[in-house]
């Protein structure tokens, strides 16, 4: 083939090559420095050549190679560069998911953190709501004005409100003792206690009960109400104690105001009735023991009829005191000490009869009041006989005074018998008496110049024995 044109190769040629193409497209320089053929053999081939000068011939120096060879070289190359690729895409994917996974969990971690910050939050904005609906109770349960307690079926305290808290001290004192030894310094549960009925018949019940409160006697209202659980037994009753002293004490002024009005009534009626032919009887029998000389025993029964017509007399003139409308109390400054001395001045022989003794024990205080002092000292009168007629011979009286900025104490107290228990609440009614000759007007008549004077007497007995009789009067200004 050496020296002869490729544009007028013969067919002999063509044992090798199908076409010249690529080799006359080489020498047109329409391809450069390689390209692609198709050998006779059908063999798809890569050629690469290079001009080369060897004298004034110019060579064409070509390399061809079966185009599977050169690319199969390529291609474990190109194999190797993707299975590298892919290692690296592999790891990079990895390192992705692994960082996306962190990523993931810390995102999710803030996330709760939020979450319970927000949770946190909520709670905090619940506790608050629900302490803020619990001080709203409480309020409404101190503004109820009573007691409340829950007490189980043991009559165990379980809670209270703070009015039982400011009476009996603490809760944590109070939580889990008996309600009938914390309330009412009991042993045993209170006879009259409504919790009971309410455990036994599931019902509301209702009790009225007296207690001695600060030395004064008091009236409570206790309502049981029954609390349930799912299967409706009781489990606990809720106890509404509502002091009712000033109502009672109303009721009890209604009742003796319309007794004073019957009493009044009778009593015009008896003085009417009775006092006139009194006054003649005992003036007469005065005047047969003065003008007749009669014998000793005519005289002696004269006698009994006089002091039993004057004792009638006593009756019907304490009666027509009694009922007499009040006339108004006359206000001047009475200074108590002072009117105590005078008192027992007055009673000097009746206390020295019985060698009663008295001590008076008074603080440094002046003890000044605004009232009517006479009326004042019969009240003294009256307490003072009072004991004087309770103590046996040789008895004692004690006369104290305390004070305070609104009110003065006067406590006379005796070593007599003492009251007994059953008719200290009859005792300032009229009428009501347990001696043989009284009236039963002296502590009713006493209670109600106290009561003018806007104060306050009470009665109550010693541990040790013997009476004593409490007079508060407004302090004077
Ligand atoms: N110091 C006392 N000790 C014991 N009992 C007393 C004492 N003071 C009063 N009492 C009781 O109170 C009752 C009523 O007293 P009150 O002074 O009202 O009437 P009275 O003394 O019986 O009669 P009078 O009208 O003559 O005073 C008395 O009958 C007595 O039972
Ligand atoms: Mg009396």
């Amino acid at each position: 083939m050496i020296d002869r044109s490729i544009f007028k190769i013969e067919d002999e040629c063509y044992q090798c090559h199908l076409s010249f193409d690529v080799e006359r497209m080489i020498v047109n320089k329409k391809i450069t420095s390689n390209g692609r053929y198709l050998a006779a053999n059908k063999n798809d081939k890569l050629i690469a050549y290079s001009p080369i000068k060897i004298g004034k011939r110019v060579w064409m120096i070509a390399v061809s190679a079966p185009f599977s060879e050169v690319t199969k070289l390529v291609r474990s190359n190109l194999y190797k560069i993707m299975l590298f690729s892919s290692i690296i895409i592999g790891i990079i994917l990895g390192v992705t998911n692994f960082i996306f996974k962190i990523n993931k969990e810390k995102m999710e971690a803030e996330n709760r953190a939020l979450y319970a910050d927000k949770l946190e939050r909520e709670v905090q904005e619940r506790t608050y709501e629900i302490k803020q609906e619990k001080q709203k109770l409480d309020d409404i349960v101190s503004a109820i004005g009573a007691e409340l307690s829950v007490i189980d079926c043991n009559y165990n305290i379980l809670w209270a409100n703070e009015k039982v808290i400011r009476r009996f001290g603490s809760i944590k004192n109070m939580t889990n003792t008996c309600c009938y030894k914390t309330y009412y310094k009991r042993k045993d549960i209170c006879p009259q206690c409504p919790a009971r009925d309410t455990f036994k018949s599931a019902s509301v019940s209702q009790s009225e009960l007296k207690l001695l409160n600060n030395d004064e006697m008091r009236y409570y209202q206790i309502t049981a109400t029954p609390i349930m659980d799912s299967a409706g037994r009781v489990v606990q009753v809720l106890a509404l104690t509502r002091d009712i002293t000033t109502q009672k004490r109303q009721e009890q002024v209604l009742i003796e105001s319309e007794r004073m009005s019957a009493v009044g009534q009778i009593a015009i009626g008896l003085a009417h009735d009775l006092g006139n032919p009194l006054t003649i009887i005992a003036g007469s029998v005065q005047f047969c023991l003065q003008n007749l000389e009669p014998p000793d025993n005519v005289k002696e029964y004269l006698e009994v009829v006089n002091r039993n017509a004057t004792a009638a007399n006593r009756v019907i003139k304490a009666l027509l005191h009694f009922a007499r409308p009040s006339k108004g109390i006359l206000y001047t400054p009475v200074y108590i000490v002072e009117l105590i001395q005078k008192t027992l001045l007055l009673l000097k022989s009746e206390l020295g009869k019985k060698e009663i003794e008295v001590k008076e024990k008074y603080a440094d205080e002046v003890f000044k009041v605004s009232g009517d002092r006479s009326q004042l000292e019969q009240v003294l009168v009256n307490i003072i006989l009072n004991a004087v007629e309770a103590l046996p011979p040789k008895g004692k009286i004690d006369i104290s005074l305390f004070q305070d900025e609104r009110f003065i104490q006067l406590k006379i107290t005796d070593n007599g018998p003492g009251i007994p228990e059953e008719h200290l609440d009859s005792i300032f009614n009229p009428f009501y008496t347990t001696r043989v000759r009284g009236v039963g007007l002296g502590l009713s008549i006493s209670k109600r110049i106290i009561e003018q004077h806007k104060g306050k007497i009470t009665a109550e007995n010693l541990a040790s024995g013997g009476a004593v009789l409490k007079i508060f009067l407004p302090v004077a200004a």
